[in-house]
């Protein structure tokens, strides 16, 4: 699975793909992720990407050219959808990252910044709006980094055996709750005692436990 991601701030990205599952997902090639940075598609002398909007107003919006022009050329490496990171797009849940690590599908993420972007490129080139909840970031990056990786650890193999995500909060094994507490030794820490049942080795006992703790 591609993804291709689209943003002023290229560097935001380095430290998180060069850590744990995600840089071992990238090293096995189950997943890739491309970085375009947007300004290097600039048109004029001083790499601008933004600037004032139409009807006044405070802030900033990011000029079409070089969205156009980025999303163009990402668009002959990735045949995937355009996703548009921004407050204002559907609410991001495990049921959509389900939906779309199934779909194995390819995707391009445009990050925003400032104000957010010309309408127009939303008009042309955006087939879907995620938000990430309802709270404004500086910008759509990290949005793009939470849908990368919620995607991501759900496609075969990215797990390991130890990290499987059958049972994680939400999914639908576990009945779209919140997962159960979780507790490894000392069996006594600090006097507080780890649930008798769990010690138990008694299965259907700790399954039926679990059950009754999640929310
Ligand atoms: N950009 C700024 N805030 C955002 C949010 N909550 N979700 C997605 N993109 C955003």
């Amino acid at each position: 699975m591609r993804f291709d991601i689209l943003t002023i701030f290229p560097n935001i990205f380095d430290s998180y793909l060069k850590e744990s599952i995600i840089k071992r997902a990238i090293e096995n090639k189950l997943i890739e992720i491309h970085v375009h940075d947007i300004r290097d598609y600039t048109k004029n002398k001083h790499k601008r990407v933004d600037d004032v909007p139409f009807g006044g107003g405070a802030g900033m919006v990011m000029t079409p050219q070089p969205l156009d022009d980025a999303i163009q050329h990402v668009k002959k490496l990735n045949k995937g959808p355009v996703i548009f990171l921004t407050p204002q797009g559907q609410t991001f849940s495990q049921t959509k990252a389900e939906k779309l690590a199934a779909k194995s599908e390819d995707m391009i993420l445009l990050c925003g910044r400032y104000e957010g972007i010309d309408q127009r490129i939303r008009d042309l080139h955006v087939d879907l709006e995620i938000s990430i909840g309802n709270y404004v970031l500086t910008g759509g990056e990290l949005p793009a980094m939470v849908l990368t990786d919620a995607i991501s650890r759900l496609i075969p193999g990215v797990l390991g055996k130890e990290e499987s995500h059958q049972e994680d909060s939400f999914s639908k094994a576990l009945n779209r709750k919140k997962e159960y507490p979780h507790y490894t030794r000392p069996a006594t820490f600090k006097g507080m005692d780890v649930p008798e049942v769990l010690l138990s080795g008694h299965h259907k006992k700790i399954e039926t436990w679990r059950k009754n703790k999640l929310k």
